[in-house]
């Protein structure tokens, strides 16, 4: 009975966990080497959430260099509040401000692709609904009554949950056929897939930025395995000589 007991306990919160996870999640296309890709994501990052959100732990400089993008490119186009190529990508806004704006403070998003994994972040940003009783107008299928406003819409244009007339078995249903827009936002519904998807890439990068170099280090690493171990045999060689 104890041990009925002990492994229940441990059950239990397997299972509330995955109860909570059964939104659908779409694979987010993520490719560290494109780097056109990288450089979209992080205009797109720049441009349209660090007012809010900071990537306090990534230096402006870095981000640029494993980019490809010069500095003083980087600085016209890349850097908006004057502060110098080799500051944190920090924000402006004070953080009890931004609590009581939203409810919630803008956590930092540097590490927030290793938190919540590529796939949910690409899902989220894809998954904004109007919804009326929320104070921003919209709520967020995959994020329920979420603090952060619809900041993309503008690109994505008016997002609605969508029912169609549909006929299943042989009677006229309403059925969900899942997050719609109006059209009236600056993107097709491909664009925007691709928009976010850069923006994840962008994400999944500043994650991880060392895994844009380890592949390139890795091969040294090798040669350097292979050379030491030439060296290691030579020396066993001159150990073992007087023995024998
Ligand atoms: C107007 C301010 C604002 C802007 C701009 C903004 N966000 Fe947010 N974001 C928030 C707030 C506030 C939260 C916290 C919401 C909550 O906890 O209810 C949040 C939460 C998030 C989360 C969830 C973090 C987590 O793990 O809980 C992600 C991911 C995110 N934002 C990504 C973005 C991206 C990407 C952009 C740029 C396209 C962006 N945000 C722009 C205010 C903003």
């Amino acid at each position: 009975m104890r041990k009925l007991i002990i492994a229940l306990a441990f059950l239990l919160p397997g299972a509330v966990f995955a109860a909570g996870g059964n939104v659908h999640l779409d694979k987010a296309p993520v490719d560290l080497t494109d780097k056109a890709s990288l450089q979209r994501g992080a205009k797109i990052f720049m441009n349209y959430c660090l007012g809010c959100h900071s990537m306090q732990y990534q230096r402006y400089q870095r981000t640029f260099s494993d980019l490809g993008i010069p500095d003083e490119l980087g600085q016209e186009y890349l850097q908006f509040t004057g502060e110098k190529v080799t500051d944190y990508i920090t924000r402006s806004m004070p953080e009890d401000n931004a609590a009581t704006w939203f409810g919630a403070a803008p956590p930092d998003l540097t590490l927030v692709n290793r938190v919540r994994g590529s796939d949910w972040i690409y899902t989220y940003l894809r998954s904004f609904y109007v919804d009326e009783s929320r104070p921003f107008g919209v709520n967020n299928a995959v994020f329920k009554d979420v603090g952060m406003p619809h900041v993309l819409q503008p690109l994505q244009g008016t997002p609605r949950l969508t029912h169609e007339e549909t006929m299943i078995d042989g009677e006229m249903k309403e059925q969900f056929v899942g997050i719609k827009t109006d059209g009236d936002g600056a993107l097709s519904t491909e664009e925007y897939d691709q928009a976010v998807a850069d923006l994840v890439n962008f994400l999944a990068y500043s994650g991880e930025p060392f895994r844009l170099q380890s592949e390139s280090i890795g091969k040294w690493v090798l040669v350097f395995i292979i050379v030491l171990f030439f060296f290691v045999f030579l020396l066993k060689k001159e150990y073992w000589k007087e023995v024998h």
